[in-house]
């Protein structure tokens, strides 16, 4: 039992830049991290269950984690394609039995917990969305949900949607009509958080372990034709840099849904901007990031292992 740190859950879809950011919240000695759960997202399930696993084990990672859904609540939604991008060549950690779902393993850590618990999610709500359907109680557990996702304004898997959205838009619906305070690290400040060839050189400068980052980074986003030349975003470690320095950004609360609908705009977060709106503030928005504030806070952990 660590007290005053921040105790916090981790729904991800490992992909590399969110092996970034559970290594930073691992490396900082302010953060708790009290379990993972994996989902589909950047790339299949399987490979997501395979990446986390396997992370844990090579970082020496002592945090349990349980397995989640491998598809959308909506079975139609077809997400964008996910080949074998995501993979990160870690040696094969031992297989195990899928003990328990994602859904009760965050309820029996929200239970077991007194104090209020953050929920940091990396990928699709899906897990989330069934929790909070199958366990309302579960929602005066949760302090906040700190997510990657959504965008004010453009987003990249379509020019109205960013992709954990995208993936899922009917439980993204769910999560942010569910009444708990959602703060939203979107892509109007994730995209900004570019390593540069230099940057990588001076993580992997820290050490093997930093190395061993960066070469997933590298061969992960290059699938994507990100190179270091280009810069290679970091989108999901922004949820960590909130959670311990929140002064690196600029923040307004608004009104947010999902289109759920949309021919051309599935997916997309729309937050309701005008001055005489009387909706329900329940979200509120990173608007700006101080990138160098950023990059030093980043570095200092990636540097302290
Ligand atoms: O749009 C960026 C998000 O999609 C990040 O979380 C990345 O890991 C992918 O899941
Ligand atoms: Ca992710």
């Amino acid at each position: 039992m660590d007290f005053g740190k921040i105790k916090i859950l981790i729904d991800t879809d490992p992909g590399y830049d969110d092996a970034a950011a559970i290594i930073t919240a691992a490396f900082s000695s302010n953060i708790d991290i009290l379990g993972l759960t994996t989902v589909f997202g950047n790339t299949s399930h399987d490979i997501v269950k395979k990446n986390t696993a396997s992370m844990i084990d090579y970082f020496n990672l002592d945090i349990p984690y349980a397995f989640g859904e491998k598809e959308p609540l909506n079975k139609n939604n077809i997400a964008t394609e996910v080949s074998e991008k995501d993979v990160f060549n870690l040696p094969e950690h031992e297989s195990r039995e899928d003990v328990k779902g994602a859904v009760e393993f965050l309820k029996e850590k929200l239970e077991e917990e007194r104090g209020k618990v953050t929920l940091v999610t990396l990928g699709p709500l899906t897990n989330i969305s069934k929790l909070l359907k199958q366990y309302p109680k579960c929602k005066t557990m949760i302090d906040r949900i700190v997510m990657m996702g959504g965008a004010l304004n453009t987003g990249n898997v379509t020019s109205a949607a960013e992709f954990n959205i995208y993936c899922d838009p009917e439980a993204a619906k769910e999560v942010f009509n569910s009444g708990v305070e959602i703060v939203m690290a979107g892509l109007d400040v994730t995209r900004e958080t570019m390593l540069y060839g230099y940057d990588l050189e001076k993580i992997s400068g820290f050490g093997e372990k930093q190395t061993k980052l960066v070469e997933i980074i590298k061969a992960c986003s290059s699938k994507y034709g990100l190179t270091p030349e280009k810069g290679i975003p970091v989108h999901d470690v922004c949820t960590i840099i909130y959670l311990l320095e929140p002064e690196v950004f600029e923040s307004e609360k608004f009104s947010v849904d999902v289109e759920t609908k949309g021919e051309i705009t599935r997916g997309m977060t729309l937050a309701d901007r005008r001055p005489f709106s009387t909706a329900v503030k329940n979200t509120t928005v990173l608007t700006k990031i101080n990138i160098n504030k950023f990059m030093r806070c980043f570095f200092e952990i990636m540097a302290k292992y």
